[in-house]
């Protein structure tokens, strides 16, 4: 292996470019060029490939996006997309590719592998969703952000005895609403991996009305539903001022934590191991802190399942 190059695809997550940064620099280490593919599969598909020098990436360790861009790209979902991109990987004489990605990213990785390309993912989103390893990248810095935001937020709470909603992201994984819920001490947290029953919601904020707390924080994944359409609910049952904020994309931009900092430096470095050691058609997960490389069938054959022990803790402690 001589060549190999890295492209970021998807939704963009805080330590995507430790993670590039971390390739390209152990890549050098160990005596290989590295090209960045810009814009993800699409650039992969147009061939805009370019070297990446040691010093290109300097200055990027603490920066949230991706300085290789991203985008979901429909042409890659067709056979003859993924035969252009193999043309291109070729014609500019690469040998291995590093897809930094989520799940639909590294489908599309094993996919160019399965046309006799080797391609190996590092898992990057702030959603946690990924089967296989205990986190991704992204995923602290997005929790950190909402509960600054929570913590904002609670402050008028307190002042006007209010019940907040606060609609959080994970697309169809509760992980961000749970972390963020407990850290945050939420009355409520409603994740899609947990059927909620509304008397139950109801009657908790009763309760924590009656023993004196002065607001209440639900916090909403948006794989349950719509934090407004919740919020009217909640106001049916209950005479209580309610508010809501949908936090959005502030969830997936600023400077990664030290957490994510760290994680991708760990898993960039070791996906260019696992391209060096002639493995193909993996993704570098992290399992009780070790770092290892599992095959995306295994992974996908997985069901990513967020932690009900701090579900049922987060119950336990905001009564
Ligand atoms: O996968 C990351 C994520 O931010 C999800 O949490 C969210 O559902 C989705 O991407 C939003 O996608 P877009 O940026 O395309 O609106």
């Amino acid at each position: 292996m001589k060549r190999i190059a890295v492209l970021t695809s998807g939704g963009d997550a805080p330590g995507m470019n430790a993670a590039i940064r971390a390739v390209v620099r152990s890549g050098h280490y160990h005596g290989l060029e590295v090209y960045g593919v810009i814009r993800g599969y699409t650039g992969l598909i147009n061939g805009d490939i370019r070297p990446l020098s040691l010093r290109s990436v300097g200055d990027i360790i603490h920066r949230g996006g991706t300085i290789l861009y991203s985008a979901r790209c429909k042409e890659f979902q067709t056979e003859e997309g993924r035969k252009k991109a193999v043309e291109q990987l070729r014609k500019h004489e690469i040998d291995g590719l590093v897809v930094i990605g989520g799940d639909g990213s590294f489908r599309g990785a094993q996919k160019l592998t399965a046309l006799g390309f080797p391609a190996v993912g590092v898992p990057g989103t702030i959603d946690n969703d990924i089967p296989g390893t205990d986190f991704t990248i992204g995923f602290d810095t997005a929790v950190n952000t909402v509960i600054d935001c929570i913590d904002k937020i609670r402050d008028t709470a307190t002042s006007h005895e209010r019940t907040y909603v606060i609609e959080v992201m994970g697309r169809n994984a509760g992980d961000i609403a749970l972390w963020s819920g407990l850290a945050d001490g939420a009355e409520s947290i409603l994740i899609p991996e947990s059927p909620y029953d509304l008397d139950d919601v109801v009657n908790r904020l009763k309760q924590a009305a009656e023993s004196g707390k002065k607001h209440s924080i639900i916090i909403v994944a948006e794989g349950v539903g719509s934090g407004v359409e919740f919020a009217e609910k909640i106001k049916e049952k209950l005479s209580v001022e309610t508010r809501v904020t949908v936090l959005g994309h502030v969830q997936r931009g600023g400077s990664p934590t030290a957490f994510d900092r760290v994680l991708a430096s760990r898993m960039g470095a070791k996906a260019v191991d696992l391209l060096r050691g002639g493995e193909k058609d993996k993704m570098v997960a992290i399992q009780n802190n070790k770092l290892v490389g599992i095959d995306f069938d295994e992974a996908f054959s997985m069901k990513h399942q967020p932690d009900m022990e701090l579900y049922d803790l987060a119950k336990i402690l905001s009564i």
